[in-house]
């Protein structure tokens, strides 16, 4: 039977300890965003419909953002236990130079419209927070002004290659000037990708005013406010601009650039060179063999090609075969703290992130993007913490799985020795012949030399959900880290 008794005053003092409400809306808001997707929803409802839908939306039918966020889901991590993570580092050098977090802020265009402080928030966010920051060519601030917020930290610059080009090599002369110390050249924009939801929404450069846009502003006023009552939206880099964006875009890219003009531009360029928006392990040969310095794995966030490769599926074959040549860096779906953790394990020496950045600018400005930077930040160095690291060197393959959930359609292993023997090494021929008398499933899967053939023949043994053990990873050995003895 449980004895009662009157509270007292001196027990119930201790649980009476409220806190002093912070009358600064905007700090409350952005305290309360304890993930990317709270401050998701916080910048859904503070921003223009076809503004955030810019933001928030990719191409066609929007399954390689999908996809992509899908695999971050499909990851397993695996963690070592008693090791002294009383501190961890989560910084090391990218590119040559240091950075205090394995993540930076990608290049977007039009970001003043999604929150009037744009870039010049970004670029001093970033440089406060020890990360790079990059300037998109479509960037709505100018390259000196980014300069300006972020004099001390590392700026890169982003450069399509249109149409004029002597207009395109003018600004990387400018952001070489300025000190930018890498540049970015984005290749998976030959045509604009289909952004449905900006034809549905009408969205255009300057945004229209229509019925619905007024409707939609007037629960929204701080925008429009801003909006109004700041420097009109235009490009710092480029003077022309009217239309829908995909018609813009269309006008602008030049869809003959190759290989040569990537030369071109490098031979003028005198900083770090990364390639994004590689999609494939023979074009980063390529690129490996061009002398570049990195590339970003990279489907534009979904925003280009639907049903594109998925980038962090892409990571630990590429980073196996030629992280050992240069850089490789990934973005496309990134929302937390782990999936950056995940990614450098599996061979990344960097990730970027676009939208998480973009949610917490409409959530809040500059305070927004610093908001932004600490969720993930606090989220890498825990996760690090729980898998038993001290810092980003010993992340190996050995911490992550990536469960299959979107493996190929399982195919007959007859099918499986049909495409091996439609390839002409011989050791190929010779196992696909002997999996075509006997299919001794798991056999076919380890004996084919050829990837493609290999990832037929493992998908008609595994079901879709099972997990397939990884061959370990030539670049970082899988070694445990080796742990002081116990103090006695
Ligand atoms: C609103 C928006 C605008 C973008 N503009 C550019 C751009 O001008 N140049 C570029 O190379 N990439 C651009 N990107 C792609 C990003 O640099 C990055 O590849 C992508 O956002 C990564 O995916 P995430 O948004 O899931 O992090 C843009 C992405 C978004 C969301």
């Amino acid at each position: 039977m449980v004895e009662r008794r009157f509270p007292r005053y001196k027990d119930l003092a201790p649980l009476m300890n409220f806190k002093t409400p912070d009358f600064n809306a905007k700090r409350r808001r952005l305290a309360g965003a304890l993930t990317i997707q709270d401050l998701q929803k916080i910048a859904q409802r503070r921003t223009p419909k076809a503004a955030f839908d810019y933001t928030e939306g990719a191409a066609e039918a929007e399954i390689s953002l999908r996809r992509a966020r899908q695999a971050f889901e499909d990851i397993q991590f695996n963690p070592g236990i008693l090791r002294d993570v009383s501190t961890v580092n989560t910084g090391w050098d990218v590119l040559g130079a240091p950075v205090a977090l394995p993540f930076g802020i990608a290049p977007t265009g039009f970001t003043r419209m999604m929150q009037t402080e744009g870039e010049l928030a970004g670029s001093a966010a970033a440089g406060a927070a020890g990360i790079p920051f990059s300037l998109s060519t479509m960037g709505t601030t100018s390259i000196e002004a980014v300069k300006a917020a972020n004099p001390d930290g590392r700026n890169w610059f982003q450069l399509y290659m249109w149409n004029d080009r002597d207009r395109s090599m003018a600004l990387v002369e400018r952001a070489a000037a300025a000190g930018f110390d890498t540049l970015l050249v984005t290749v998976d924009v030959p045509v604009a990708g289909a952004r449905l939801r900006d034809k549905r929404n009408g969205f255009s450069i300057p945004p229209q005013l229509t019925i619905g846009t007024v409707l939609n502003a007037l629960p929204r006023p701080e925008w429009w406010i801003n909006f109004l009552t700041t420097e009109p939206l235009a490009f710092a880099s480029l003077s022309r601009m009217s239309g829908t964006v995909g018609e813009l875009l269309d006008t602008m890219f030049d869809p003959t650039v190759t290989f040569e003009d990537l030369a071109w531009i490098k031979a003028q360029w005198p900083g770090k060179l990364v390639v994004k928006g590689v999609q494939s392990l023979a074009d980063a040969r390529t690129l490996a063999d061009m002398g570049i310095d990195g590339i970003t794995l990279s489907n534009h966030g979904g925003r280009q090609l639907d049903r594109a490769p998925i980038p962090f599926h892409l990571l630990p074959e590429v980073a196996r075969e030629v992280g050992g040549d240069m850089e490789i860096h990934l973005d496309t779906g990134i929302m937390s703290g782990a999936d950056i953790v995940a990614s450098i394990a599996l061979g990344a020496r960097f990730t970027m992130v676009g939208r998480a950045y973009l949610y917490g600018l409409m959530a809040g400005g500059r305070e927004g993007v610093d908001r932004t930077i600490a969720i993930l930040g606090e989220q890498v160095a825990r996760t690090m913490k729980l898998l038993g690291v001290a810092s980003l060197e010993e992340l190996n393959p050995s911490h992550v799985i990536q469960l299959e959930r979107l493996v190929p359609r399982a195919i007959a292993p007859a099918q499986v020795a049909a495409a091996s023997a439609a390839v002409s090494r011989p050791s190929v021929g010779r196992s696909a012949a002997r999996s075509a008398r006997k299919p001794p499933a798991a056999t076919v899967a380890v004996e084919v030399a050829d990837p493609a053939v290999a990832a037929l023949a493992v998908s008609a043994t595994q079901t879709p959900t099972s997990t397939p053990k990884r061959a370990p990873a030539k670049r970082k050995p899988a070694a445990p880290k080796v742990v002081a003895a116990p103090k006695a």
